[in-house]
Formats: C-alpha cells, structure tokens, sequence
C-alpha cells in the first residue's frame, strides 16, 4: 500500500482476531506496531507471536484514565500516532428479554464508550500535528438488526454515528472511516457459535464462508494508505455479500 511505511499504528484490541490481524498487516507494510488490550493472555501470546511490535499495552478502552495512560505509552515508544484502529468490542448472545442493565451497560461501555474515548484522545493529537487517519470496527449489525444481539447491535449503530459526525468535524486534518465485517472467524465469534451454527451462518452467505481475519485487515490497510487519500465519513462493508441482497440472499446456499 502507498504510504504506509513509517507510519506509527496503534491497534486496540489487538491482541486477537481481527485485531492481531491487522497489527501483522500493518507490521508488514513497514510500520511501527503498538497494541492495546485488556486480556492478560492474549498480551502474553501476542508477544511472542509478534516480537516485533513496538509496544503490548494494558488498558481497558472503557476507561478514560487508562485510555490517556495507554495513549501516552503510544507515544513514548513510537513518537506519534498516525493511524487508529479502534477495534476492541466485545458481544453476549441473549435474548432481548433477557438483557440486564449490567450486560447493557457492559457493552455500550466497551463498544461505544470504549470507541469516543480512545478516538478522542487519539484525535486531539491528529489535530495538533496536522494529519492522521481513524478507522473504527463497526459490523453489519450497526445498520441490520440480528436476533440475540440487541445491545450489540445498538452499540454499533452508535460507532457508525460516531465515524460519520467526527469525520465531518474533523475534515481534512484527520479522515475517519468505519469499515462492518459481515461474519469474521475470530476467537469471538468461536465463543459463541457451535461448529452447526457456523455452517448455518456460511450457508446464508453468498461467498459460502465467514471472513477471514486478514481479509479485513487488508480493509484497513487500504483505507490507512495514501490510496484512499478521499475515503473518509464512509462505512466500508465486508460481508461476502450476506447484506446485499436481503432476503434472496437466505437462499443463496440451498
Ligand atoms: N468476529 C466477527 O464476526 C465480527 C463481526 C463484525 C464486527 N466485529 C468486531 O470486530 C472487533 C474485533 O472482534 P474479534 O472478532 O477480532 O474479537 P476477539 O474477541 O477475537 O478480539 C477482541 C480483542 O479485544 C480485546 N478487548 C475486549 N474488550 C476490551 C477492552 N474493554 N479494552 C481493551 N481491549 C478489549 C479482547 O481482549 C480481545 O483481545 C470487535 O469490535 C467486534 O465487535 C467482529
């Protein structure tokens, strides 16, 4: 990708799934590699399975003082931020019925406030050095209502939101896209789908398949790069075609 080499990356989330991914793509274009992530293990295991990294930091997004701390560390080790992928999330399958105040707040607290929080941080210094790109995970369940998935869903409606007014306040200094992954398979989605749920899944898929993690990171990539110099206040969907055609595409694999 043009203009990638050198740039300082911070990836939250990225000790795992889409989020690891995405710190090797961006280590193999040539940038420095910083991660945040709140799981212990994961840090341990992406250590070793990415020695090159720049920095593995502790920090839950969720909480604006570890967030400033987190962002800080950034900088020490890297100098600068040029790119964001604000990506930690998280999901809990239950029934809208079933949803407690704490599992709602659990989830907009990591997948909304978790997104603002570290976006802002990052943002203010974009704007103090006069470029930098925001790129934040938001899902096709931001803009489709998937059954078990309320909150999840609402939370992702909200990063979109998020994506397109910042883009507009932060236009041309600082370019701020989303991209929503259809079925992505990650440590998250195995937790939560039996190996018949995921072969349920990829036969409503017109590409047949879930996702694979570099795919999306290849997603990032682009839209970080000087090639998508004009790409900003859009959400980018990589789905394998699931939301394309509505209901003709449950039909697609029977
Ligand atoms: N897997 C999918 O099918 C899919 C589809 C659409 C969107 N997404 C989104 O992609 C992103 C990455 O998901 P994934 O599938 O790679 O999941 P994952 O569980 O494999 O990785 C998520 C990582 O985020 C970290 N994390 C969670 N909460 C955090 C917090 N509060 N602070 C810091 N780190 C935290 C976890 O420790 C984990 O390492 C999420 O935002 C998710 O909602 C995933």
């Amino acid at each position: 990708m043009r203009g990638l080499k050198g740039k300082n990356v911070l990836v939250t989330g990225g000790a795992s799934g889409i989020g690891q991914a995405t710190a090797t793509r961006f280590l193999e274009e040539g940038c420095a590699v910083c991660v945040v992530d709140r799981s212990a293990d994961a840090r341990v295991r992406v250590t070793k399975e990415l020695p090159d990294l720049a920095a593995v930091i502790d920090a839950d997004v969720s909480d604006i003082e570890q967030v400033h701390n987190a962002f800080q560390e950034a900088v020490n080790c890297m100098g600068s931020v040029d790119v964001l992928i604000n990506n930690a999330g998280i999901s809990i399958r239950h029934d809208f019925l079933d949803i407690t105040p704490e599992n709602w707040a659990t989830v907009l607290a990591v997948n909304l406030t978790g997104v603002f929080n570290m976006a802002q941080t990052t943002a203010r210094h974009m704007v103090d050095k006069g470029s930098g790109v925001i790129l934040n995970t938001a899902s096709t369940a931001g803009d489709n209502g998937y059954p078990h998935y309320a909150d999840y869903s609402a939370s992702k409606g909200g990063v979109i939101a998020l994506t397109k007014a910042m883009a507009l306040e932060l236009a041309p200094v600082v370019r701020v896209n989303a991209i929503s992954p259809g079925y992505v398979l990650t440590p998250m989605q195995r937790a939560e789908y039996t190996d018949e749920m995921l072969n349920a899944v990829n036969r409503k898929i017109p590409m047949g398949r879930h996702a694979k993690p570099e795919e999306i990171a290849a997603l990032f990539a682009f839209l970080a790069s000087e090639d998508a110099a004009f790409a900003t206040g859009q959400v980018y969907v990589m789905d394998g075609a699931e939301t394309t055609g509505g209901l003709c595409s449950q039909w697609a694999h029977e």
